[in-house]
């Protein structure tokens, strides 16, 4: 396996600006706290804390969406893609599933010149039919709007709309957190075989300690915007040094 390092960050503090009442007593809060790790190329990283801890804070920093941060984020290769908990939030209500997925290849026709990227209206339409059935939704499903559709279907669109780009790196935040234990197994299943065929690394994050030890080779816990403990998921989970993970496992399993 080809071990490319993808994403690199070292230091990484970050904040939000407070408001207190009438926009007054503004405070700039540390969310992130001296933060470091690196994605190497067929990584999935699991990214485990409770609610409020900071992970999803961590993904608007990567993804430039949160600027105020200091220390370092090197992305090595092209800029992630995202998937959400809520497909329905991420995805555009009032347009059809054809349109959500050629959408981000029309964009991308303006700005790169990449060679893989349909310059075409036929081509996009051909490349958005076999990203569709790849992640198991046939054809009719090109006319529907995420309205007509499952939390399960409307995950696998928005996993198509990440792939479509051919990232390197996906970072999806609780993407099966919203969804029933057996629609979560398939959508993992979707996450796995994807990687395989795209060459993808994921920044995996969840609150579910069972879900990250399913799919995760690695894993990194994350308390108070502090990473207090990363290793292999086994590791990890056979051997947790941190009183913090022992707690979350226990809670867990
Ligand atoms: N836009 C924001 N403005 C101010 N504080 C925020 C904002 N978003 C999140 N926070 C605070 O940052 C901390 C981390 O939140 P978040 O990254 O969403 O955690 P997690 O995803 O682990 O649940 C929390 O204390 C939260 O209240
Ligand atoms: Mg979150």
């Amino acid at each position: 396996m080809n071990n490319d390092i993808i994403l690199e960050v070292n230091n990484l503090n970050s904040y939000y600006e407070q408001r207190g009442r009438h926009g007054r007593n503004r405070k700039r809060e540390q969310v992130l706290h001296d933060v470091s790790f690196s994605i190497h190329e067929g990584d999935i990283l699991g990214l485990v804390g409770e609610s409020g801890s900071g992970k999803t804070t961590l993904a608007k920093v990567l993804l430039g969406i949160v600027n105020d941060y200091d220390g370092e984020v090197i992305h090595h290769t092209s800029y992630p893609q995202m998937v959400f908990q809520d497909p329905y939030s991420s995805l555009n209500p009032a347009r059809t599933v054809r349109w959500i997925l050629e959408e981000p290849l029309r964009a991308l026709a303006k700005r790169s010149k990449e060679g893989w990227i349909p310059r075409t209206k036929s081509a996009r339409s051909e490349m958005v039919r076999q990203m569709l059935s790849e992640v198991g939704l046939d054809d009719e499903y090109l006319d529907r709007k995420p309205g007509d559709l499952s939390g399960g279907q409307r995950q696998r669109i928005s996993i198509a709309g990440a792939v479509i780009t051919r990232p390197k790196l996906i970072i999806a935040d609780e993407p099966v957190s919203a969804l029933d234990v057996t629609i979560q197994a398939q959508i993992l299943e979707l996450m796995q075989k994807l990687k395989e065929t795209y060459s993808l690394s994921y920044l995996f994050i969840s609150h579910d300690l069972n879900v990250v030890y399913q799919i995760c080779s690695r894993v990194m816990v994350m308390q108070h915007g502090s990473v207090v403990e990363s290793g292999d998921t086994e590791s990890v989970y056979n051997h947790p040094q941190h009183p913090y993970t022992q707690v979350l496992l226990m809670d867990a399993m």
